[in-house]
């Protein structure tokens, strides 16, 4: 394909070197990543921003350097690659064999039932050297551990029932994005392919090998000083989370199998009578009607309207399920629109049909604009009843009839396009349809949760990882999962807390929410036909448990929403892996039994049954770390520290000033009052406050405060002034002593 370089010429900012065989194309990329790619007929779906830049290239032996501001690449015959940064270090290059991965179909293995795995006929194949102390990050929400190093995996979207393993090479998401560390050095990869990929981080030998089924090569090697910035790099380019309403930050309660209103009012009533906040139920399949979308029971949820403005106004918000398949029938407005206006993917020119939960269904066509925006307008019927969010599920997509065939047609108005290139941005458009419905409807910030997703759709969806299940690999698993997700762009991530699949142990459950208080998405979540495992469902010492982790989880709402806010300026994750912060510290290279809550907070849960105390790793921090409850200080490096069924340990940075909030049970209140939380040291620390729900913050509409912590004084300066409502009492909690002011600019002395 890629042949011997005949000759290049630039041209407008983008340089054409031209092979005897197909010709490469190469540009500098938002002054921080160089794009190399064959001619693409579409534009990306992922891709954003992109601002071509300024570059250079002059002839070397054998083959072209090409320079931009940042960075070199030389490029040589056969599309071999080197890549430096500007002191010359050498970042990435190809490897010069032949290596192929061959696998050998064992039938008698696969006879006592192993999966084997049989060579795949991929078309694009690049291989590069790993380093001696290479190691990986990123890919989305595979399983396994936080490096990848060492391990393959394929990006093709995947709903698998069984328990989730190391084995597994594919989940329901495809992010084909990796972070690589080498000693100091640093940078990303983005391979722009939405055909079945394969990331091979040297499963075999020291070989990095990237491959896809069909498409074409579109790399996009992103340059960073260290993993904050390629993270940042990555998400400026395919976008990032816009800030939620305050709401979604709660926690909510969901399961397959609340068949009828009853079921909810019980809910509510469990939440109530056991004095945990509850922010949003979630009403999967069981409220339509025969799973039709769009539709819901009369007979199972009557006055459905009444009743949801009923929950509001306990704080309350609805979240529905709706999933892609239209029901096949005759007289129902979804599928006769579908057919009537050509919404459905077709094939041989015919509608497709598969089946899901309602049946024979047809899938929507999402690539045709027409399609989204249908899809969009019908999100309007449930928000009308009062709706708050949608729960985007099934669309890898799934089916019950085997796979789509990959010739399954996606017409886009002016070109056909197939399922093998479409299956994996297929809940990604699905997720563009729904958010920009919602924001057309309420004019609120959609708040819209994906099961499938491409790169970039953090743009408009938040996740959660699937069917987990009730066991201990999975909350264990929980931790290097959302940590790499978040490396990957990902920031509003949750799992179904307690399992979804199999039923809980008490145990379980109350180490379960020790972890998932801390993500982003706290869902309880559960299928029909297990255990229930609503907080009380247990004992009173998990209802106990839960109860005082959400409450943990309310106090650090401000901060959470400060993070919502610097993510959608610097694209850094909201949970993430100890390594991003401490880059320089080995032992935390593939810590999975630890996670940081933006840069102060460190949480160690305990995610094995029967331990009492935890082995607690705390890298070295300039004015060390204190124990976020009792604010004892607490040694850096390894110790035991007690850690009983209702205890996650907790730690916090010295100097950190930390924003809380009294727990309330409902979040549309604007709190009066601000509880810093500050520990010794030194520290600035930004705060943001805002109208929580609508988009006037992006006119200026906001507030924003810089406190900084210096010899026992605590200063406050206000930095933007844009939103009337603000605080009217700042508690400032310090050396375990309570000081109370009124809130406004000045200098406070705390001892
Ligand atoms: C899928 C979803 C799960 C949901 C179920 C029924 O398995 O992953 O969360 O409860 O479908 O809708």
């Amino acid at each position: 394909m890629f042949g011997k370089i005949m000759d290049f010429r630039l041209c407008e900012d983008s340089l054409v070197i031209v092979t005897d065989d197909t010709p490469i194309y190469v540009e500098a990329v938002n002054s921080n990543c160089f794009r190399i790619y064959e001619q693409k007929a579409y534009n990306s779906f992922a891709v954003t921003d992109y601002t071509k830049g300024k570059l250079n290239a002059k002839k070397v032996d054998g083959g072209v350097s090409i320079t931009s501001s940042f960075g070199k690449v030389i490029i040589r015959d056969y599309l071999m690659m080197e890549f430096y940064d500007n002191n010359d270090n050498l970042l990435l290059k190809s490897n010069d064999s032949n290596f192929k991965r061959t696998y050998e179909t064992n039938c008698l293995a696969q006879f006592e039932g192993h999966s084997v795995l049989e060579e795949e006929k991929m078309k694009v194949r690049l291989l590069f050297d790993i380093k001696e102390n290479e190691l990986f990050y990123g890919l989305g929400d595979k399983t396994g551990w936080l490096n990848k190093r060492g391990y393959e995996y394929q990006n093709y979207n995947s709903d698998i029932p069984e328990p989730h393993v190391d084995s597994f090479r594919s989940l329901y998401k495809s992010i084909p994005f990796y972070l690589s560390l080498c000693d100091e050095l640093t940078y990303g990869v983005f391979f722009d392919n939405t055909f079945r990929t394969n990331f091979d981080f040297g499963k075999f030998n020291n070989i990095l090998t990237i491959e896809s089924i069909k498409g074409e090569i579109d790399f996009y090697f992103i340059y960073g000083n260290n993993l904050k910035e390629v993270v940042s790099n990555y998400t400026a380019l395919t976008g990032r989370y816009p800030l939620p309403q305050r709401w979604s930050l709660g926690s909510h309660q969901s399961r397959w199998g609340y068949a009828c209103k009853e079921h909810i009012d019980e809910v509510v009533k469990g939440y109530e009578e056991n004095d945990i906040p509850l922010g949003a139920v979630h009403l999967d399949i069981d409220y339509m009607e025969n799973y039709k979308v769009f539709t819901y029971s009369e007979k199972k949820y009557p006055k459905l309207k009444e009743y949801i403005k009923s929950l509001n106004e306990k704080g309350v918000k609805v979240v529905t399920i709706i999933d892609p398949g239209v029901k096949v029938e005759e007289g129902y407005f979804m599928y006769d629109e579908a057919i009537k206006n050509g919404y459905a993917a077709t094939k041989n020119g015919e509608t497709y049909i598969n089946a899901v939960w309602p049946g024979d269904s047809i899938y929507p066509n999402y690539l045709k604009e027409d399609t989204r925006l249908w899809w969009g307008d019908k999100t309007k019927i449930l928000t009308d009843l009062g709706v708050s969010g949608i729960w985007n599920d099934m669309n890898e997509p799934a089916s019950f009839k085997g796979p789509l065939p990959d010739d399954v047609e996606f017409f886009d108005g002016d070109n056909y396009y197939y399922h093998d290139e479409i299956h994996n941005v297929y809940g990604h458009l699905m997720s563009k349809a729904t958010y920009d419905g919602l924001k057309k409807n309420t004019g609120l910030r959609p708040f819209v949760i994906t099961r499938a997703c491409y790169a970039g759709s953090q743009k408009y969806s938040t996740m959660w990882t699937g069917d987990n299940h009730s066991m201990w690999g999975h909350v264990q698993m929980a931790i290097p999962q959302q940590c790499n997700m978040g490396l990957s762009g990902l920031p509003f991530i949750g799992t179904d807390i307690g399992g979804f699949g199999g039923d809980s142990t008490a145990e379980l459950m109350a180490r379960w929410i020790e972890v998932g208080c801390f993500s982003p998405l706290l869902r309880n979540h559960s299928s029909t036909g297990t255990k229930r495992q609503e907080p009380w469902c247990f004992n009173d010492e998990v209802t106990k448990i839960y109860r005082k982790h959400v409450n943990l989880r309310y106090e650090l709402i401000p901060y959470y929403y400060d993070l919502f806010h610097e993510h959608e300026s610097n694209g850094l994750p909201i949970i993430r892996p100890a390594i991003l912060e401490f880059q320089s510290d080995k032992k935390l290279t593939n810590q999975n039994d630890q996670f940081m809550v933006g840069e102060y907070l460190l949480v160690s849960p305990v995610v094995l049954p029967g331990q009492e105390q935890k082995l607690v790793y705390l890298p070295d921090s300039e004015y060390g770390w204190y124990d976020y409850f009792n604010g004892e200080k607490v040694s850096s490096g390894y110790s035991i520290r007690s850690a009983k069924l209702n205890e996650v340990p907790l730690f916090v940075r010295g100097g950190s000033i930390i924003p809380t909030a009294k727990v309330t049970r409902n979040l549309e209140e604007d709190p009066q009052e601000l509880i810093l939380k500050c520990f010794p040291g030194e520290g600035n620390y930004t705060h943001y406050v805002d109208d929580y729900k609508t988009f006037n913050y992006q006119n200026g509409e906001y507030n924003k405060y810089l406190f900084s912590l210096k010899d026992d004084i605590l200063e406050v300066k206000t930095l933007h002034n844009g939103y009337d409502k603000t605080y009217n009492k700042l508690t400032v909690v310090y050396k375990n002593k309570t000081h109370e002011f009124n809130f406004k600019d000045g200098k406070y002395r705390l001892v």
